[in-house]
């Protein structure tokens, strides 16, 4: 801390047996300056904020507004596809959530994000089943889902394209808005580009889009 024995009245310059060495001096006490306020700003140092004020700093709640419109993808991450009752694997569901947040992200919607995702027993076989022959695929299904936000962080996804749950209070207000509206709250759309989903104001309008796709598609 040499800069405290500083005096902070400014001198003459031609007092200033090192005119440089001021500088240096004032360039480190701002560095000091912004190092301090910057990291009093972070949740690891806060020096005088209280905690209540810290949880709105550490995560910020994305706020919904009234011009946010939706994208709801069926109830199962792989329904637009064919596999809307078995349960494939995890690369291909990763692909099918990849295709479906950048279609929400091409669209301007938020993603309504299945609350489970299926583990193919399969791929799982040390894991959670045991032998069972008999069982049928929807047994099987349920017994090795995974809820969505245990293997995703919700927020940090959010970050970049806005998702809700499926079982979220904010899904069952969008579904009873868009019940409100009627025919301009929601539409089931199949074989229509994504263009037109775009920029077909009967479709971009629309609150809610629902891509669910036939099972016998
Ligand atoms: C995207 O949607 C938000 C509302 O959710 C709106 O404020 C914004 O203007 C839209 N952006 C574009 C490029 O349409
Ligand atoms: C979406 O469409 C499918 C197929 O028509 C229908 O079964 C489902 O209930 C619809 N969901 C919503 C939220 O509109």
């Amino acid at each position: 801390m040499a800069t405290i024995n500083k005096p902070l009245k400014p001198k003459p310059l031609s007092k200033l047996r090192s005119p440089i060495l001021t500088l240096i001096l004032c360039i480190s006490a701002i560095a000091l300056l912004y190092l301090f306020f910057s990291l009093n700003s972070t949740d690891g140092f806060s020096f005088s904020s209280p905690k209540s004020t810290r949880n709105s700093v550490d995560k910020p709640k994305r706020q919904h507004t009234i011009h946010e419109k939706y994208l709801y993808w069926g109830n199962r991450i792989d329904c637009p596809g064919k596999h809307c009752d078995s349960c494939e694997g995890l690369g291909h569901q990763e692909s099918s959530l990849r295709c479906a947040l950048e279609e929400a992200m091409f669209l301007n919607r938020t993603f309504v994000m299945p609350s489970r995702m299926c583990i193919n027993p399969i791929h799982n076989k040390k894991g959670i089943l045991h032998h069972s022959d008999n069982s049928n695929s929807e047994e099987r299904w349920a017994e090795s889902s995974c809820s969505m936000d245990s293997l995703y962080d919700m927020d940090l996804i959010s970050e970049t394209v806005p998702v809700i749950l499926d079982n979220s209070k904010d899904w069952y207000q969008v579904l009873s808005t868009s019940m409100k509206l009627g025919a301009r709250g929601v539409a089931h759309v199949e074989g229509i580009s994504r263009v037109d989903l775009k920029e077909n104001s009967h479709y971009s309008n629309l609150l809610l889009i629902n891509r669910t796709a036939s099972p016998l598609s």
